[in-house]
């Protein structure tokens, strides 16, 4: 059973560190709060060193009394346990619980996060600490939510040490059934003379002279990745059984392809999923960056979610860290609720002095209140307030992409055919057309229920098992359209190639099968039929009942299928076999939805974000211009928009030049 987040509205706020000021300050905190609209902090995410002076000594008088302020106050906290912090005492005492990385290296704490997540000592310490903080504050009024840890696994997912290595076998014997022969078949260790005679002998995928065995390091990223969530549910455990009814989060990051954890597994044991999300400057069109981490993470909620944390402006550990540009911080933070976030919060609220994060942004500036991103912050508080009947409403769409974390941890392991190829650079590529064209989007794992899907996308899916490959290509036989990126299907659960040709597990239904893969190099291209071309990847396919869309024009490939579509069972393949240029992708895929039946959630002009949410009454539909234009957008009868509270009497909705609309419009809308 899953426990709700019971806030009146949309939640507000940011990560609040009132520790690392005089309380004198405190005043002024709440009172600028007030202004803004700000109805739930996190607090406490990283103060054990005050919290617990020496251990077993704690002193909870200064958290006691920011508890009690906020209720005063009537700010909701999200007390965080502050284990992500382990203070120096501790590591004086356990200097083996520091993590060791692939080299040997044992790291230093004086940072944060440095820590062996195997390390028993540092399990005791911190489920100790989650245990006073949860009994002392269980009945506390200002509590609505635990806030386990911060960012699992954000600086420290893997630990080579001798314990973690202990842990790992453990998780192997577990994994294999005890049965080591079962280990080395998987793994393959026949080869370069692997083969363990004793499960003593398996240590992580530690630096070593040539490449290291696959599966042994795809493992490794599996276990890695439980090591930490059995750290998480530990604390959540002992926070549930100080307070049954609170909620718990941990705070994910989906995106800047942080890939330590397999968030598939992660979502079902919280109550609330939240994600954090950071614009990278580099990337020109953060924007659709910000819509595919949120489809994501809605799809793992499996419904609302909390954006935990993003910035105001710059932050601090790019090599430019570019602020935002006028209206840029609305609309990242809209676009985030557009995507089915509840609550909109920041890293963090009042911008440090001192520390590490001296340079990052805040919601309250060096500057103070006399800022444009204390206005803005203030703006949109005032809009969340306006929007807050939205809270609760769902996505709704007819389109899935396959999203794997295993499959993208064996495609990027070293000595693939090209390094160059990457998942999530592949989905965005997939996802960008999608997006222009306002197609709404759900993100599946290979073995998820798609009845309610038209289409399903699978732009980089190299590793899939039996069961997801059946699902998918039962999905085309039973009538869906599904359309496959290269690469895909290429090996099983165990990193061991499909035989008998590629795309593996996909050939039957593709009705292709390719018997070499000729990855193209950096800047290389290949024209196709029709006029574009493709890059990054080509294989001579041979069509073994598909019909041929498109070849390649030109290189040793000439004349052989690059794009194609098979009739399977009551439904359609395709298969894609090398990256098309975006015009080409873009008619590609236009023309696979519009075959498919499926229609945008509105057509906007270039530029001009489309999303919808659906409530129990009504439909919310999201509209913000990203190109500084403006645009008119038709809307239904009776429709409002709910940020100007204006109803809308001739059937379209203005969006203001780089602004933003919310158009409650009846449900009827949409089929
Ligand atoms: C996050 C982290 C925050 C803060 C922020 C800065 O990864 O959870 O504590 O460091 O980055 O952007």
């Amino acid at each position: 059973m899953k426990r709700t987040l019971s806030l009146p509205g949309l939640a507000y706020g940011g990560d609040y560190n009132p520790e690392q000021w005089p309380e004198e300050v405190w005043a002024e905190d709440v009172r600028l709060m007030a202004e803004a609209g700000v109805n739930m902090v996190s607090v406490n995410i990283f103060s054990w060193a005050l919290l617990e002076p020496a251990e077993g000594a704690y002193d909870f008088s200064r958290l006691d009394r920011i508890l009690d302020m906020l209720y005063t106050h009537g700010i909701a906290a999200d007390l965080a346990t502050p284990t992500a912090a382990p203070p120096a005492w501790f590591f004086r005492a356990h200097p083996e619980a520091l993590p060791v990385d692939r080299d040997g290296r044992r790291l230093s704490y004086g940072s944060r996060q440095t820590f062996c997540p195997s390390s028993p000592a540092y399990r005791a310490a911190a489920l100790r600490i989650a245990g006073e903080l949860g009994r002392r504050y269980a009945d506390h009024p200002a509590v609505v939510m635990w806030h386990v840890h911060n960012e699992y696994g954000c600086h420290n997912a893997e630990c080579h040490c001798d314990t973690s290595a202990e842990a790992f076998r453990r998780w192997l014997r577990t994994r294999y059934a005890d049965d080591l022969a079962a280990l080395n078949d998987a793994w393959g260790t026949t080869f370069w003379s692997q083969w363990y005679y004793d499960w003593d002998e398996i240590i992580p995928p530690r630096a070593t002279g040539a490449v290291p065995n696959p599966t042994h390091q795809l493992d490794w990223r599996r276990f890695c990745s439980d090591e930490l969530l059995s750290l998480c549910t530990a604390e959540r455990d002992v926070l549930r059984e100080a307070a049954p009814s609170t909620p718990a989060t941990t705070n994910f990051m989906v995106m800047y392809n942080f890939d330590a954890l397999d968030y598939w597994r992660w979502a079902p044991e919280l109550d609330v999923v939240s994600n954090d999300h950071y614009l990278r400057s580099t990337d020109p069109e953060s924007e659709i960056d910000i819509a595919l981490s949120g489809d994501l993470v809605r799809s793992l909620a499996g419904g609302p979610w909390l954006l935990m944390e993003h910035s105001t402006g710059a932050v601090n550990w790019q090599h430019v860290n570019r602020a935002k540009g006028p209206g840029e911080l609305r609309r990242n933070a809209l676009a985030h609720v557009a995507r089915g976030a509840d609550g909109i919060a920041f890293f963090q609220w009042r911008a440090a002095k001192a520390g590490a994060e001296q340079w990052h942004s805040a919601m309250l500036p060096h500057a103070g209140t006399d800022s444009v991103i204390w206005r803005d912050v203030v703006q949109l508080g005032a809009d969340l307030r306006a929007l807050a009947e939205v809270r609760g409403s769902r996505g709704v769409a007819e389109v899935a992409v396959v999203w794997d974390w295993n499959a993208k941890w064996a495609l990027e392991l070293p000595s693939q055919p090209s390094e160059e190829v990457r998942q999530l650079d592949l989905v965005r590529s997939w996802y960008e057309p999608l997006w222009r064209a306002g197609i709404a989007v759900d993100f599946v794992r290979p073995g998820a229920d798609l009845s309610a899907y038209r289409l399903v996308l699978a732009p980089s899916l190299y590793l899939v098992d039996d069961a997801g490959a059946e699902n998918l290509t039962g999905f085309t036989e039973r009538g869906g359209t599904l359309v496959v990126g290269f690469h895909s299907g290429a090996v099983d659960e165990n990193c061991h190639v499909r035989l008998g040709g590629y795309p593996g597990a996909f050939r039957e239904a593709l009705g292709v099968r390719t018997d070499e893969l000729f990855p193209l190099l950096p800047g290389e291209t290949v024209g196709l039929e029709g006029g574009g071309t493709g890059s990054l990847w080509s294989e001579r396919v041979r069509p073994t009942g598909a019909q041929v869309v498109s070849s390649y024009t030109d290189g040793p490939l000439t004349g052989v299928p690059a794009l194609t579509r098979h009739g399977y069972g009551t439904g359609t393949a395709w298969y894609v076999a090398t990256l098309p240029d975006p015009d080409t992708l873009t008619a590609l895929l236009d023309r696979i939805r519009t075959e498919a039946g499926v229609t945008p959630v509105r057509v906007t002009p270039e530029g001009v974000e489309a999303a919808l949410r659906r409530g129990r009454d009504a439909d919310y539909l999201f509209l913000i211009d990203h190109r500084g234009k403006g645009a008119e957008v038709p809307v239904a009868a009776d429709a409002v928009e709910l940020l100007t509270g204006r109803p809308l009497t001739d059937g379209s909705v203005t969006v203001p030049p780089g602004g933003v609309a919310v158009v409650r419009e009846p449900r009827s809308v949409l089929p």
